[in-house]
C-alpha cells in the first residue's frame, strides 16, 4: 500500500535554510515561555516519553513536531538533568527517517536492560488521512549517552488480529525475569483495550493477549492511550489515557482524560482485579502522563500539560505546550496523590512569608509574580466561599474557589482575555472535604499553574495565557478566614 503524503510529514533533516533559526527567534519573544517547565524552543510538544533515572542522570524525552504548533511528524526531543530541576537541552533523540516509522516516532517508555537504556516506541505508519498501522520499535542509549536505533527494527511489525491500526505507546516492565510490553489499542469493534506482548530478552516478542482490565468503561471509549504500570505501597497501579469518556459529575470534562486504576495485576492470567478507578488530575490541561522510578525509587510522574484538538493562544507564535513539573506519587487513604517532587525546592530563590486575616466579604492582594511557588495554609475557615485568584489584574484572573456548603473546589479560567478551550467549558471541579483548615500549594510559571490541594489529594494542571499586567495573587472570602503564606521566587531551570 502506498504511504500517505502531506507537507507536515517531514523531519528536521528536511528543514530549509534558516527555517529552524527563524522559528526559534520568533517563539523566543513570547512572554508565555515557561522558565522551569520543559517546553519546546519552537514547534509543538506532547507526551513525555522514555522517562528514566539512568547512569546518575534524569532523562526526559518527549513528542515533538518542530515546524509549527500542530501535530505533524513526531520526533523524540531530549533533555537531561542531574537534579531534576536544571535541564540541559540535548540534540533530538529520534528522527523518524526509516520506513518502519514513516509517519512519526510515537510515544513509548524506557527500561534499563544490562546497563543500557532500552527506549521502546511506536513507529507510526499512515496510508491515508485515517488509515494507519503501527510498528513497535527500539532505540538503545549507551552509558555514554549515544542513542542508536536497533538494527532489526521493528521488534513487532504491524498489529495483532482483532485490532485496528491504533496500537501504540509501549510500556515495558520486567517481572520475575520476563519482560512484558503493555500497549494501548483499539479493538475492531472500535472500543479501547490494553494488549500485552511477552519476551525473555526484551528484543524478541510474542503476543500474549488482551489484559482483562475489569473496568466498566462505557462503550463510548474508543481507544486507550499511553498505558503506564507500577507498584506502589503494595498495590498495582495502571495509569491510562482513555479517549471517548463522557463528562460525569465532576469528572471527565476534557476532550480526553486520564484515569488511574488501583488493584492487583496477575500478569500470567492477564487479569487486573480493580479496587477503584478515578480521574487523576482535575485540571484542563493534563494528558498522557508517564511514571518512572526516581533516585530513591520513589514513583515520579511527568505529564503533557496540554490537550488535543484545542487551539492554544501560543499557537500563533508557533510553539505549543509544556510538560508538568515532576510529581511524586503516593497512595493515601486508598487514593493516588500527586505532590511536587521534593527536588523542586532547589529552585527556590527569595522567599517571603506573611499572614492575613479576612473578615466578611473581603479580599486582599498578597503579592504578585510570574514564576513562583506559593504555599498557603488556610485556617479558622468561617466562610462558605473563599479562595485564591492567580494571574489577577483589574480584568483578569484565574479563580480557585472552595465551597464549604457544597464541599467542592472549582477552578475557573473564564476571566482571562486569551480565553481558549471554552467549547469544553471554563470550569473544572472536584469534591473535597473542607474543614477548618486547608493546605494549598501552587506552582506558577508564566503560562501554567499547577495547584496541589491537601498534599496532592486534588490537583489542577492548567495553562493560562495572561496579559502582561496580570500577575497578582489575591485571597478572598465571604466570611472569616486566616491565611498564612510563603512565597518563593523560582529560578530558571531550562533555556528558552
Ligand atoms: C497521546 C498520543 C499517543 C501517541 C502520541 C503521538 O497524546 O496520541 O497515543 O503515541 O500522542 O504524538
Amino acid at each position: 500500500m502506498t504511504r500517505y503524503t502531506e507537507p507536515k510529514y517531514r523531519t528536521i533533516f528536511d528543514a530549509k535554510e534558516n527555517e529552524l533559526e527563524q522559528l526559534r527567534e520568533k517563539s523566543a519573544k513570547s512572554p508565555w515561555k515557561p522558565a522551569y517547565h520543559i517546553h519546546p524552543q519552537y514547534g509543538l510538544i506532547n507526551d513525555p516519553n522514555g522517562l528514566a533515572y539512568f547512569n546518575g542522570e534524569f532523562h526526559v524525552f518527549y513528542q515533538w513536531y518542530p515546524f509549527d504548533a500542530m501535530h505533524g511528524m513526531k520526533h523524540w526531543a531530549h533533555a537531561k538533568s542531574k537534579d531534576l530541576v536544571n535541564w540541559e537541552r540535548l540534540p533530538v533523540a529520534l528522527v523518524p527517517v526509516e520506513d518502519y516509522e514513516s509517519h512519526g516516532a510515537y510515544s513509548g517508555a524506557a527500561l534499563e536492560v544490562d546497563g543500557k537504556l532500552y527506549m521502546y516506541y511506536t513507529g507510526n505508519i499512515k496510508y491515508g488521512p485515517v488509515e494507519r498501522s503501527a510498528n513497535q520499535c527500539l532505540a538503545i542509549m549507551e552509558q555514554d549517552g549515544t542513542i542508536t536505533k536497533y538494527d532489526n527494527n521493528p521488534l513487532i511489525e504491524g498489529v495483532p488480529e482483532g485490532y485496528t491500526g491504533h496500537v501504540r505507546d509501549p510500556k515495558v516492565l520486567e517481572k520475575d525475569g520476563r519482560y512484558y510490553m503493555l500497549l494501548g489499542a483499539q479493538r475492531e469493534n472500535l472500543t479501547g483495550a490494553i494488549i500485552v506482548y511477552e519476551s525473555d530478552n526484551g528484543i524478541d516478542w510474542s503476543f500474549k493477549g488482551e489484559l482483562n482490565l475489569k473496568l466498566d468503561l462505557p462503550d463510548s471509549v474508543y481507544m486507550l492511550e499511553c498505558p503506564d504500570y507500577f507498584e506502589l505501597n503494595d498495590k498495582d497501579v495502571i495509569v491510562v489515557s482513555p479517549q471517548g469518556l463522557k463528562p460525569d459529575g465532576h469528572d471527565y470534562h476534557n476532550i480526553y482524560n486520564v484515569i488511574y486504576v488501583l488493584g492487583e495485576l496477575n500478569i500470567d492470567t492477564l487479569t487486573f482485579e480493580v479496587e477503584d478507578y478515578l480521574e487523576l488530575d482535575k485540571g484542563f490541561d493534563f494528558y498522557a502522563p508517564q511514571t518512572f522510578a526516581g533516585k530513591n525509587n520513589e514513583r515520579l510522574l511527568f505529564a503533557w500539560a496540554g490537550m488535543g484538538e484545542i487551539d492554544y493562544p501560543s499557537d500563533s507564535e508557533q510553539w505549543a505546550h509544556c510538560l508538568s513539573i515532576p510529581r511524586e506519587l503516593d497512595i493515601v487513604n486508598g487514593k493516588l496523590t500527586q505532590k511536587p517532587a521534593r527536588e523542586l525546592e532547589q529552585l527556590r530563590k527569595d522567599s517571603t512569608a506573611g499572614e492575613v486575616d479576612l473578615e466578611k466579604g473581603s479580599s486582599v492582594t498578597i503579592g504578585s509574580g510570574e514564576q513562583y511557588e506559593l504555599e498557603l495554609d488556610f485556617s479558622k475557615v468561617g466562610s462558605t466561599q473563599f479562595g485564591l485568584e492567580l494571574f489577577a489584574s483589574e480584568n483578569e484572573g484565574l479563580v480557585l474557589e472552595f465551597d464549604r456548603m457544597k464541599q467542592t473546589v472549582s477552578l475557573n479560567r473564564e476571566k482571562l482575555a486569551a480565553a481558549f478551550g471554552g467549547e469544553y467549558g471554563f470550569v473544572r471541579s472536584s469534591e473535597l472535604q473542607i474543614g477548618e483548615t486547608l493546605k494549598v500549594q501552587v506552582f506558577v510559571d508564566r503560562s501554567i499553574a499547577e495547584i496541589f490541594i491537601n498534599d496532592g489529594e486534588v490537583v489542577f494542571t492548567t495553562r493560562v495565557f495572561p496579559k502582561e499586567e496580570s500577575k497578582g495573587i489575591r485571597i478572598f472570602a465571604d466570611g472569616k478566614l486566616n491565611c498564612r503564606y510563603q512565597k518563593h521566587e523560582l529560578a530558571q531551570g531550562i533555556s528558552i
